[in-house]
This record gives structure tokens, C-alpha cells and sequence, in this order.
């Protein structure tokens, strides 16, 4: 594979990036194509709506709905994840006439009106209405009370159709790797099970692909596909641009229809700069092959942190897929007290060491690792180094 950029210079210093712009920075930091194909679309024409359709649209169109399995083949391009999200919320109700939504607890889908009300974390909700979205259990293979057993979770999504609905939904929208909420991977069996409920009572099944999308859990290009699951909705952001504004959301030809009952339009959604970036991104996923390179060096990071988990009590779980990893800290294995404070003195003397790694989890206690996916295992190897060294001077 081709050098590319997991690490930034500054004042003459290499610092290790671990969190990739929160997942974002698919192919490296400055990735040489990607930055030519921008440069290349804002030389020829950098904007002119979907109003007079282009080629740059149309080929990121057409080759995004090519990665997409069953009749997933129409997509709509917006600036942000939280736009795809309301977008695909909207097309939902519209398609089912219903309104009411399923979401998961400690699940992260955005900041609008009907996103923040999918969005099922606390801290992340401000103090207005957020209508019509009912959270389902968390299937945390850690901290849930089934453990790892994904269809007794799902009996809670029956439960609220049952007891909080007319008994017919609209949809459900679920990440199979939850990111802001701490890296937690839906315990298996829970989203074949949950998406048949939902189909029974008339729904449509969102997948919210914007953290775990685009190669980054090395077993699959989406992460829904490693619960062997269909959706009928698909929504994504970050990994897609590498850093560029871009979103979209696909969808079967028949769904969308609903989409021309009234004017749809967004004036930078399908922006020509960067669509073009986009389709940039794609072609460098495929050629520097970084599934591959996303599950080899991951189950090598992973192996590696689970070694270190062995010598180091404070971590009380390892989990996630490919380069969507988390290490979850405790000062009580038994008792899985988050180690709120320890974490931040751990995370700062890592930064004083050249790496940056994120942060996150209900309790703020999950180091999130989700680095550009050229991520090398030298890169992996300096990384747990390091954390050893920070974790030994606690
Ligand atoms: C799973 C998931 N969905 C949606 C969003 C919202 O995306 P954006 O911040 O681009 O609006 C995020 C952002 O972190 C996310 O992690
Ligand atoms: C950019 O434009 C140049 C000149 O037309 C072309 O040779 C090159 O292949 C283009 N690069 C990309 C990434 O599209």
C-alpha cells in the first residue's frame, strides 16, 4: 500500500492520530488523489444545485449504490450525518404514515429536531421537545443485563410497539457499532431479530452507517452487513469525504418515490467539489485495498490492547471491529465503575507522548479508536506502547 498520512506535523513534531476527525479521516490525512480531485472540480465548476444535474453527482451516485446490496440503488447527498438521519426519519414516516420511531439507548444519530430525538444519550439531548422516538434496550454485550444473548434485547422493541404504540411504526434506526456511545457492538442476533419486529408492525429499518461505514470494520464495507441484515434505509457522512462536508442517504426506488410529493431540495447536498472528492475517496479505499489493511492491522491492534488488558486491571473491556475499537476503563472490574478521572490523566500523558486518541461513552471512560484506515502496525505498536507507558504511571 501506498504511504499515507495517519500522523500530522506540528512545530516539527509527529503527532499519531488515533481518532481520524472522529472517524472521519477514511484515507489518510491529505491524501494526494483526493486533494486532485477537488482541486480538478473547483477548477471546472465548483457548484451549480441539483437543479442542472452533473457528472460529478452522478458517477459518486452511481458508484456508492454499486458497494450497496439488494435494490439499495437511489441516493440523496446531504452536507452532515445529522441531515442524512432526518432525511431517512422523514422518508419513514412519509412511506409508513406513521410517526413513531424505535432507537436504541446510548445510541448518537445527530443534533436537529427529529435526529436529537433518535439520539438516546442524556448529555447529548438539550431540554426541548423531541417528538415521537421511543428507546429500545441497549444490546451491550458489557454492561447490558442479557449480556451477549441479542434476541432477549430484542423482546423490549415488541414491548414498546406493544405497550407505547398504535401497534404500527414507522421505522427504527440503529448503528451496529455505536460510536459516540463508547464503541459498543450490538450484541449478536439482535438486529435480525429487531428489523423482522419491525417489519411485522409496517416499519422501515434504518441503518446508520456514519461512523461504521466505508471499510472501517475491516470484516465488511458497511457494518450492518456483519449482522447479516437488509435495510431498506442507509445513511452516512464522515468516513465517505475524508474530512469533506458530505452525506447521503440510499434508499430502493420505491421508497424514494415518496420523495416526489412535494420539492425536495438542499442547495449544497450533491455539491459538484464534493462529490467528485467523494467518488476520490472511494477509489482510494478500493485500490490501497483498506478493508483489508482495516481488518489485518485492527485484529492486530486488538489482540495487542487485549494483552494489555491482561496487565492492567483499570481496563475493564476491549471490543469493536476492524479500526473501530474500544478500550473501556474501570476502577472496579466486578462492579464496572467508570474510571472518569483516570482517563483523562491517561489521555494527557499520551498526548504529551505525540497521540492523540479519542474519548467517549455514556460515562466519558471509552477510549475510541478510529484511526485513518492506512493505519500501519508500526503505527498499532507505537500506540499500545505508549498507552502501556501512560497507564503504568497511574
Ligand atoms: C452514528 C452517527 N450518526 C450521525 C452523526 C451525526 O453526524 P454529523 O455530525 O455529521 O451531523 C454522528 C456524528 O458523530 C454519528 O456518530
Ligand atoms: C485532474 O486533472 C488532470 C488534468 O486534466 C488529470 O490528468 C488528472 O487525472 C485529474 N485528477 C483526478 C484525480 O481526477
Amino acid at each position: 500500500m501506498e504511504r499515507c498520512n495517519t500522523c500530522l506535523m506540528r512545530m516539527g513534531v509527529a503527532i499519531l492520530m488515533l481518532f481520524g476527525g472522529i472517524a472521519t479521516v477514511s484515507c489518510g490525512h491529505c491524501n494526494p488523489e483526493v486533494i486532485e480531485a477537488i482541486i480538478n472540480q473547483t477548477k471546472s465548476l465548483q457548484h451549480s444545485t441539483v437543479l442542472y444535474l452533473n457528472n460529478a453527482i452522478a458517477d459518486f451516485a452511481e458508484a456508492l449504490a454499486s458497494k450497496m446490496p439488494g435494490d439499495l440503488k437511489v441516493v440523496f447527498f446531504t452536507n452532515s450525518g445529522t441531515e442524512a438521519n432526518e432525511l431517512a426519519l422523514m422518508i419513514a414516516r412519509l412511506y409508513t404514515g406513521c410517526h413513531d420511531i424505535i432507537s436504541i439507548r446510548n445510541s448518537y444519530h445527530g443534533n436537529a429536531a427529529g435526529t436529537m430525538g433518535a439520539t438516546a444519550q442524556s448529555n447529548w439531548k438539550f431540554n426541548i421537545v423531541q417528538s415521537g422516538v421511543h428507546h429500545a434496550l441497549n444490546p451491550d454485550q458489557y454492561r447490558g443485563i442479557y449480556g451477549a444473548n441479542g434476541e432477549k434485547y430484542a423482546r423490549d422493541v415488541q414491548e414498546i410497539i406493544d405497550y407505547g404504540t398504535s401497534g404500527r411504526v414507522a421505522g427504527f434506526i440503529s448503528e451496529a457499532i455505536q460510536g459516540v456511545g463508547g464503541i459498543v457492538e450490538l450484541a449478536p442476533g439482535y438486529l435480525p431479530a429487531a428489523y423482522n419486529i419491525i417489519k411485522k408492525a409496517g416499519g422501515l429499518c434504518i441503518a446508520d452507517e456514519v461512523q461504521g461505514g466505508f471499510a472501517r470494520t475491516g470484516s465488511h464495507f458497511w457494518s450492518f452487513e456483519s449482522h447479516g441484515v437488509l435495510p431498506d434505509i442507509v445513511t452516512m457522512a464522515k468516513g465517505i469525504g475524508n474530512g469533506i462536508p458530505l452525506g447521503a442517504v440510499i434508499t430502493t426506488s420505491e421508497i424514494a418515490q415518496v420523495m416526489t410529493r412535494r420539492c425536495y431540495f438542499n442547495t449544497f447536498g450533491g455539491n459538484p467539489v464534493c462529490t467528485a472528492g467523494g467518488l476520490a475517496v472511494l477509489k482510494v479505499l478500493e485500490k490501497n485495498r483498506m478493508q483489508e489493511n482495516a481488518l489485518k492491522v485492527g485484529s492486530y491492534l486488538k489482540d495487542r490492547l487485549k494483552a494489555l488488558q491482561a496487565e492492567h486491571d483499570i481496563i475493564g473491556d476491549v471490543r469493536g471491529r476492524g479500526l473501530m475499537l474500544g478500550v473501556e476503563l474501570v476502577t472496579d472490574r466486578h462492579l464496572k465503575t467508570p474510571a472518569n478521572a483516570e482517563i483523562l490523566h491517561v489521555m494527557e500523558q499520551m498526548r504529551d507522548m505525540g497521540v492523540l486518541v479519542g474519548k467517549g461513552g455514556f460515562y466519558g471512560n471509552v477510549f475510541r479508536i478510529t484511526p485513518p484506515l492506512c493505519f500501519t502496525k508500526e503505527d498499532a505498536d507505537f500506540f499500545v506502547d505508549v498507552m502501556d507507558i501512560a497507564l503504568s504511571k497511574l
